[in-house]
């Protein structure tokens, strides 16, 4: 097969490059409602807590997996208060762990502003980020939605597992391919799947269906995940900071393969240069190079391929609709989006 990349991918899509608002389009009035519940379950009269609200309502992320959850409730019937609650759900938990991945990661930038840990420092953000996870699981509860909370509860918990595999791999540079698959299935393909899986739950309670429902966002989870962490390799401007994995020391799927095509020395020359901390711009670009230079970014393209392509299997097996196709243009945004 041949090698793809970026570039190739949009041209595959026929140059017709799937925006945000394209996927907005056909959920705009229910976004706004979901905007609506999510700034309700925020409200305080804690000052303290109010400063960091309204610092998060100025962040803009995409809400992608707030879209995710209407788009599957309307794949399997109408939207309703329900599917609200889910998507409102979601995006708590997913800022959440945003916030705590940053302090993680020591990452200074989030949706081009500064970080919770750099604006608030650390100690104020692991704190948000408990309150903000306390405050989505409640939101469940508070309706009597047990459902929804096993399936977020299971996402989160999984996420956690992702990010401490992935914190002890960093730290013992001994990252593997089958490490590597494990880490972004748990990390963020949970959350992506827990999104399809309630989405459609807030809608039927057909098991056959939510199972596929569970599959497609897996699938799509794994390929937004590789997506990412080709961001080290291009020059968008995704509004965080560019080549902080490598600067973390944090082993992806491109310069994995990088280095499995290397000769045994050379390998351990490169393991060695990814291990050092504090990188200067020139070593980072230097490992970026490498990394291009041995098909690590081709390699990556494809695998992601692989992924979205069974999430559009799975979703073949849908009847058609309108709601089906966004669906698959959600697929093909989250392989050829620039943030
Ligand atoms: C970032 O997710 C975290 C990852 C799983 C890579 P998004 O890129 O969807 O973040 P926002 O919500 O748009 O900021
Ligand atoms: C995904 O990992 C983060 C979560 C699942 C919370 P990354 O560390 O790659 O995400 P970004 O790049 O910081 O958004
Ligand atoms: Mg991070
Ligand atoms: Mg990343």
């Amino acid at each position: 097969m041949k090698s793809t990349d970026l570039t190739t991918v949009e041209l595959q899509n026929n140059n017709k490059k799937v925006t945000l608002d394209d996927l907005r389009e056909p959920v705009k009035k229910e976004l706004k409602e979901f905007r609506a519940f999510f700034r309700d379950e925020l409200k305080t009269n804690e000052f303290i807590l109010d400063q960091l609200v309204q610092y998060l309502l100025k962040m803009k992320g995409k809400e992608l997996r707030p879209i995710l959850v209407l788009y599957s409730a309307k794949l399997c019937g109408e939207i309703n208060e329900r599917s609200y609650r889910a998507a409102t759900m979601i995006e708590l938990l997913h800022t959440a762990t945003l916030i705590h991945d940053d302090v993680v990661d020591d990452a200074d930038e989030r949706r081009g502003m500064f970080s919770f840990n750099k604006e608030f420092k650390n100690k104020a953000s692991i704190l948000f980020g408990d309150y903000l996870l306390a405050k989505g699981l409640l939101v469940s509860l508070n309706a009597d939605e047990f459902e929804l909370l096993k399936i977020m509860s299971k996402a989160v918990k999984a996420m956690s597992e992702g990010e401490l595999r992935q914190l002890k791999a960093s730290k013992l540079q001994n990252m593997t391919l089958e490490k590597y698959h494990d880490i972004i299935r748990d990390k963020t393909a949970s959350l992506l799947a827990a999104c399809c899986e309630s989405g459609a739950r807030t809608t039927t309670d057909d098991p056959e269906v939510l199972n596929k429902m569970y599959e497609i966002g897996l699938n799509m989870g794994i390929a937004f995940q590789i997506r990412d962490d080709l961001f080290d390799y291009d020059i968008s401007d995704t509004g965080k900071s560019q080549g902080n994995d490598i600067m973390e020391r944090k082993i992806t799927l491109p310069f994995l393969y990088a280095v499995e095509q290397c000769s045994m020395i050379e390998r351990s020359k490169w393991k060695k240069k990814f291990r050092k901390k504090g990188k200067t711009d020139k070593e980072v670009k230097e490992i970026v190079e490498f990394v291009k230079d041995k098909g690590g970014v081709t390699h990556s393209v494809d695998v992601m391929q692989v992924y979205s392509k069974k999430a559009l299997d799975y979703l073949g097996s849908f009847p058609e609709s309108l709601i089906k196709n966004q669906m698959e243009l959600l697929v093909d945004y989250i392989t050829t989006r620039k943030k």
